[in-house]
């Protein structure tokens, strides 16, 4: 397995450009399903997760031509609506072929994704709304049995603004008969983007972006050309190299609209921010230890608290992180205390006092944002910082170290090791 090898202590200064967004990839490739026409898709990262929902998808019957900067894919014919747990299992969200599949050939067989190291992650909202719109759905050894000659339109009210929940109800409501209602939907701008990719595609979807959806169905859906937004959890976890390292790093090709709760955060904590239309100049200054909370869209995102943990470890003070999303998404505190950081866990909060200088050590990854939490870390301990099973983070950060190494981290991948 890689390792991560990163000599502290060096500000960061440059310019970065941020990738396509992964949570936005990952539908809008599950949603190509939808249709028989090509689709040419732009902006899509070169990540493990959408190199395995691409290879799922040639499974069920999928020809990709990759791109440069994307790919067009088509799937003319259905010619496998299956996902078996041996993909399922190397990738959750492979649970987001569940509704495109039942709403273009009326049969999905998908393997129950299990639990993985931030929670249980459960999907009965997912399959409840499907069986609003007249799904049959039955579970046997693990596998999710779904059948609909034709889905209905159906008002649903989503207990929990579950994001995939939202996400795989929409495109099955795109061609099902009559309109669905989706109430207390999830609003992250991931799942804005996957309706405009399919609005562009001829869907009719009003509201996303908001807690309650429109989906007018529709009986087909076009080929379109879309160009998937910028990764904003990416660039936040840079946006925080630069407050960590105190460094001064120009972001490129962002949106910062879709940032505002990470943006005003870091400017609490004490770095300077200076906002362009599709940029963001982030200079690190003093690291106040401030209170964070993590909420779904438009609150400050779960998927960055790791990451703000590495940050208030060598903050000016104590500060409390609450985790309101998920169960156990504190993997990374063990391994930050090994660096030493002074984290005290108690149920869903995080009590953390700022040190004045981590130290570099071995450290594990446990899951996709604990390992870019180390990779902060690391960026400003003292010393050698060495981070093992970066397995995961090659799931979510496309080329980081290339990307940190060009603006002054010293950093490098060692192949095959531990
Ligand atoms: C998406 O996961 C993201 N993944 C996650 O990003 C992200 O952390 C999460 O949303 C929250 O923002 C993708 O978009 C591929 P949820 P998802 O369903 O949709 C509860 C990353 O790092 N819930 O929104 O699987 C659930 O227990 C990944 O890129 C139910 O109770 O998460 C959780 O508490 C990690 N029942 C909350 O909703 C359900 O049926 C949010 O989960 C579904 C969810």
């Amino acid at each position: 397995m890689d390792k991560i090898v990163i000599q502290g202590g060096k500000p960061l200064r440059g310019e970065m450009t941020i990738s396509g967004a992964k949570n936005a990839a990952l539908p809008i490739l599950a949603a190509t399903l939808l249709s028989p026409e090509p689709q040419h898709l732009k902006n899509v990262p070169k990540l493990v997760d959408i190199t395995t929902i691409k290879r799922l998808l040639e499974k069920i019957g999928a020809s990709i031509t990759e791109e440069d900067n994307g790919c067009t894919i088509q799937i003319k014919n259905i010619e496998n609506n299956e996902a078996p747990y041996s993909w399922v299992k190397t990738m959750r969200a492979t649970i987001l072929v569940l509704g495109p599949l039942l709403a273009r050939c009326g049969e999905a067989h998908v393997s129950l994704p299990g639990g993985c190291a931030i929670g249980a992650r459960p999907i009965q909202l997912h399959l409840t709304g499907l069986k609003k719109m007249g799904a049959e759905i039955t579970i046997e050894h693990g596998m999710i049995h779904a059948k609909a000659a034709k889905l209905k339109g159906a008002s649903i009210y989503l207990e929990a603004p579950t994001v995939t929940g939202t996400e795989n109800l929409m495109m099955a409501a795109t061609l099902a008969e009559g309109t669905t209602i989706l109430e207390n939907a999830a609003c992250e701008p991931e799942i804005t983007d996957l309706a405009h990719y399919l609005n562009a595609c001829g869907a009719q979807i009003i509201g996303a972006g908001s807690d309650r959806i429109i989906i007018h169905g529709v009986p087909s859906l076009s080929g379109t050309t879309y160009e998937v937004m910028p990764d904003r959890i990416e660039a936040g976890t840079f946006m925080l190299a630069a407050s960590i390292t105190l460094g001064d790093l120009h972001l490129k090709n962002l949106r910062p609209s879709d940032m505002v709760s990470i943006i005003e955060k870091l400017r609490e904590i004490g770095s300077k921010i200076v906002e362009e239309k599709d940029s963001l100049r982030v200079i690190g200054k003093e690291i106040h230890a401030v209170d964070l909370k993590t909420l779904p869209y438009p609150g400050l995102p779960t998927d960055m608290q790791a990451q703000f943990m590495a940050l208030m470890s060598v903050a000016d003070g104590s500060s409390v992180i609450t985790e309101t999303i998920f169960e156990s998404r504190f993997n990374h505190c063990a391994e930050l205390r090994r660096m030493g950081a002074q984290i005290k866990v108690e149920g869903n909060h995080a009590m953390i006092k700022g040190v004045p200088y981590l130290s570099g050590a071995p450290v594990m990854a446990s899951d996709l944002r604990a390992s870019a939490s180390l990779i902060l870390a690391g960026l400003v301990a003292q010393d050698e910082t060495e981070v093992l099973r970066i397995y995961h983070l090659d799931r979510g950060y496309e080329a980081i170290e290339q990307k940190l190494s060009q603006v002054g981290a010293s950093i490098q991948r060692l192949k095959g090791t531990a």
